[in-house]
């Protein structure tokens, strides 16, 4: 596990563990994205979070995480920054190990909350990770499985909330998915049928197949089903659990926001329609319908923090299962609901992350 900064406020570093000061931690994923430094600064603009909660942000990759450290400077709150590669599970599994062990020696707060925000869109191209898997697939949903069921012991009994950032791109049939085109056509419409090898494998819509950005848009839209399928099955099986059973697990849609998500798209989508034309729709639409399909980033990390910390007249005390479109509550996709598929899918994550029964404190895992 690699530290590049840790902080603690000054005036609460007096020789007491850190657990005597706060009420529990946060951990974010993704945390050098657009949405993650959204989130980060939305949190540290509220003293009743930023004094609270202890946050632990991962990145993939120290090199690229400049932007995030400079964000950071400045600051005033209680964080770690540390190196997590959820495309690789050798890595999720030494991560997650390497947490719980501080956790239970009381050197990290209990987890409130865990906020799977990262994500990995490829447009031109298709990259496998070392285990075989669709890097869209590892990175977005598999990395993130397998990080959750091994936390799930170190996390807030009575509080825990798991928040899946999730996207519209989950639900063939949104009509937010209409205008990029992606699902056109019958043989699109369904993304999961028997089996999620062709999901995990890359061989659904892979780029042989379909050279047009649509293909890797279509496998980063399966990755977000499957991370949303995870919603209704693991609260499902939390809710028999004898400890677990107050940890809720819900799902929450950003909107489309000017990001960094569309980088791997060639200039004219990442720099001319990733970020000018969405910064400006955004603005347009934060000025007249605010939870409109485009949104600022800022707008965004509100609805996260929201859904991560608040019980309102929306979520209720416990807002287990649900799932959100920004700060209204909607239904998710179809397959999403589909007890069958979420099934197979649960036993095939099993199968490609060889879970044993010491990593996770989940009684009903299997
Ligand atoms: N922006 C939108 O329009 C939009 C719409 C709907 C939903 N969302 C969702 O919002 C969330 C945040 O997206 P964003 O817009 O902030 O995109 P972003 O700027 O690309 O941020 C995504 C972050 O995920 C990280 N990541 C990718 N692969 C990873 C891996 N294998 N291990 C660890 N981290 C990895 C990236 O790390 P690097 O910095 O190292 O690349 C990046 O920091 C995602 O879940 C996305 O699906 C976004």
């Amino acid at each position: 596990m690699a530290f590049i900064h840790t902080i603690r406020p000054p005036n609460k570093s007096e020789g007491k563990p850190i657990t005597a000061y706060f009420k529990g931690s946060l951990l974010l994923t993704g945390a050098n994205g657009a949405v993650g430094r959204s989130i980060i600064s939305q949190f540290v603009s509220k003293p009743e979070y930023a004094e609270s909660y202890h946050c632990i942000y991962t990145v993939r990759d120290i090199s690229s995480a400049q932007a995030l450290r400079s964000f950071l400077r400045g600051t005033i709150h209680s964080y770690e920054v540390l190196l997590l590669d959820l495309a690789r599970l050798d890595d999720v599994r030494g991560f997650a190990e390497q947490l719980s062990t501080r956790i239970s020696k009381q050197q990290v707060p209990r987890l409130r909350a865990l906020v799977l925000n990262a994500a990995f869109l490829e447009l031109q191209d298709q990259t496998w990770t070392e285990d075989g898997f669709d890097t869209s697939f590892a990175s977005s949903y598999l990395g993130h499985w397998l990080l959750t069921l091994m936390l799930l012991r170190s996390m807030d009994y009575h509080m825990g909330r798991v928040v899946v950032v999730g996207s519209s791109v989950h639900d063939t049939q949104s009509l937010h998915n209409v205008v990029g085109g992606q699902y056109r056509g019958q043989k699109w419409k369904t993304i999961f049928h028997d089996s999620t090898d062709p999901l995990a494998r890359g061989t659904w819509s892979s780029r042989r197949d379909d050279p047009s950005f649509r293909s890797g848009y279509r496998r980063y839209g399966a990755a977000k089903l499957c991370q949303v399928m995870m919603i209704p099955e693991l609260q499902r099986r939390l809710d028999t659990d004898p400890i677990l059973q107050n940890i809720s697990v819900l799902g929450i849609d950003p909107g489309a926001t000017p990001s960094g998500i569309t980088r791997r798209g060639g200039w004219v989508v990442h720099i001319f329609i990733g970020k000018f034309i969405m910064f400006v729709l955004a603005l347009i639409f934060s000025w007249f319908w605010p939870n409109a399909g485009v949104r600022t980033n800022s707008k965004s990390a509100i609805d996260i923090l929201a859904a991560t910390f608040e019980c309102n007249e929306t979520l209720g005390e416990r807002p287990k299962g649900l799932y959100l479109d920004g700060n209204q509550l909607v239904e998710m996709g179809a397959e999403a609901k589909d007890r069958k598929k979420a099934g197979i899918l649960w036993k095939d994550t099993l199968r490609y992350t060889a879970l044993q029964s010491h990593e996770t404190s989940l009684t009903n895992w299997e």
